[in-house]
């Protein structure tokens, strides 16, 4: 896929009307404490999800996205990550003072996460109707039959097929498309006004992927859910976003409508995303790649965290870290934007 034809795919969905700010996430920064030492693995990240929006998170591995994903439903790994410094509001109710019933409670009424993998996030020991209908059941007061009746329904909304055949079917039966259609179904059955995905759809082979992704998106539309979805793939990026932030060690580099950033990346490190995506119309030797990695959070380099990896590094960008500049619906963290040149 070029860039140029994931813009013209791209302009129905960014043009639908969007809502009032549900998620606000604002400076947040979250640590690490591992053997004695503490580090940073999220530096002041700032995030808006709307109503009726997708928000896609992107950026390689290890640059803090799932760190981001479990602040906000306050499942950072107990002892290991917490959050020191930042605002996380929910429809403006600070999420970061409730008491763990109130956030339970909201976890399952307003906000729900699919994880990257079904099959550690499913009890094997249970059929997936029993979890469906006890997930329903204690959150809403309803009878055994309408807790079933509401159990089917999703599962057919994720469009598992046969799904009321499928109750009393354990993880371990169903395929790995079919898990993660039980994992939409239970993300959805309390109808949730935020959904944030993380990699939902990594472990699946393409055609299931584009499935379970277009699936997503329809529920997300039906309902005017906002939508959180995290990928390092940018492919996934242009079929579903219409808001896109890219996040580098950390850090929010780049934030703009999908359209824009895929027709005038500005970051070099989103320029290096978009070059890096495989194009079968055109014949190249390689594939284009980023040189170097992400560096770790317990050593990162001096002034600008992308420099040892920038084509655009100056001087300077070894002295200080950027900030991020905010332009109307636009938002960068680089000292020497270039235009885009596809390579
Ligand atoms: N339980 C943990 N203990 C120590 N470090 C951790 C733990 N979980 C994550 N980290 C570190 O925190 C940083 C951010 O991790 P995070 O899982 O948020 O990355 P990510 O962007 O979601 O990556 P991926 O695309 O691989 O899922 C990484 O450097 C990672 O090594
Ligand atoms: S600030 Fe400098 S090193 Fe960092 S991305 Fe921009 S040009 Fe590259
Ligand atoms: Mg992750």
């Amino acid at each position: 896929m070029s860039a140029v034809e994931t813009k013209s795919e791209l302009g129905e969905a960014a043009s639908s009307l969007k809502g009032m700010p549900l998620l606000e996430i604002e400076d947040l920064r979250i640590s690490i404490s591992s053997e004695g030492s503490s580090f940073e693995v999220v530096k002041g990240v700032s995030l808006t999800v709307c109503e009726n929006e997708v928000v896609c998170l992107v950026g390689e591995s290890g640059c803090g996205k799932s760190m981001t994903a479990l602040s906000v439903m306050g499942l950072l790994p107990r002892g290991v990550a917490r959050v020191t410094e930042g605002k996380i509001d929910y429809e403006g109710r600070d999420l970061l003072s409730l008491q763990s019933r109130e956030l339970r409670r909201l976890r399952a009424d307003s906000i729900s996460m699919i994880f990257q993998d079904p099959i550690t996030s499913l009890d094997p020991v249970f059929t997936i109707g029993s979890v469906l209908k006890e997930v329903v059941r204690s959150h809403r007061d309803v009878s055994r039959a309408e807790a079933k009746e509401i159990a089917v329904r999703a599962l057919v909304e994720a469009e598992l097929p046969d799904a009321a055949d499928h109750l009393d079917s354990y993880p371990h039966q169903l395929s790995g498309g079919m898990r993660q259609r039980v994992m939409i179904a239970l993300a959805i059955a309390l109808d949730p006004r935020i959904l944030i995905a993380d990699e939902p759809t990594t472990a699946l082979d393409v055609t299931v992927q584009a499935q379970i992704l277009e699936n997503l998106r329809a529920r997300q539309r039906e309902r005017e859910m906002g939508m959180l979805l995290i990928t390092h793939d940018l492919a996934v990026v242009a079929s579903v976003a219409d808001r896109v932030a890219v996040m580098y060690a950390g850090e929010i580099v780049e934030e703009a409508p999908v359209e824009e950033l895929f027709a005038n990346p500005q970051h070099p490190y989103t320029q290096g995303l978009i070059r890096a995506l495989p194009d079968i119309s055109v014949s190249r030797g390689s594939l284009h790649s980023i040189p170097g990695r992400v560096p770790s959070p317990q050593t990162p380099p001096p002034g600008c965290l992308f420099a040892p990896r920038c084509d655009h590094v100056l001087d300077s960008c070894w002295e200080a870290n950027p900030e991020l500049q905010r332009d109307g619906a636009q938002s960068l963290r680089c000292f020497n934007p270039q235009p885009f040149e596809v390579r």
